[in-house]
């Protein structure tokens, strides 16, 4: 299948990246956030696509539409950071291991230093690697972790 191609998701509150919480989630924007995703992607002769929606069903419906193309041999999987919806939402568990596509969890902060109520994740069982608390960076591990489990799987 090709490798070439990556799908990064936001969910909710992460288009105010940037004015949101700066102690925590620092002074850059989504935009920047995007930027940078498609410079990995670029270094490593791949591509993203990134999208951000606060709605749920939404993310849901992008996840299952990764699944069509993963297994057109279309998409390499998807990175995910799904905001407050990795702490409360059983349908994007259930979205991810129905599709079957890869995903890889990711939050900007070390969740497990915040709250309690950020400490499960529902996404995690169904994940196929988790990057937390490494800032923007962690979506370019991650971009890079996906790209190299595809490239891996097809030797
Ligand atoms: C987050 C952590 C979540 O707990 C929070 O609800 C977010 C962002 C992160 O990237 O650190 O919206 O996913």
């Amino acid at each position: 299948m090709s490798d070439a191609k990556i799908l990064v998701l936001n969910g909710p509150n992460l288009n105010l990246l940037g004015q949101r919480e700066p102690t925590v989630y620092g002074h850059a924007t989504l935009a920047d956030l995007e930027a940078l995703c498609h410079a990995t992607a670029a270094a490593q002769g791949a591509e993203v696509e990134c999208r951000q929606s606060n709605h749920e069903g939404v993310l849901v419906d992008w996840i299952q539409e990764a699944g069509v193309r993963h297994r057109a041999g279309q998409l390499a999987g998807v990175v995910f950071n799904a905001g407050a919806y990795t702490h409360t939402s059983v349908a994007l568990h259930d979205a991810i291991k129905g599709s079957a596509v890869p995903v890889i969890e990711v939050h900007i902060s070390n969740v497990h230093a915040r709250e309690a109520f950020r400490h499960h994740s529902y996404l995690s069982p169904a994940a196929a690697g988790i990057v937390v608390g490494f800032g923007f960076d962690g979506y370019a591990l991650a971009i890079d972790g996906l790209l190299r489990k595809a490239r891996s799987a097809n030797v």
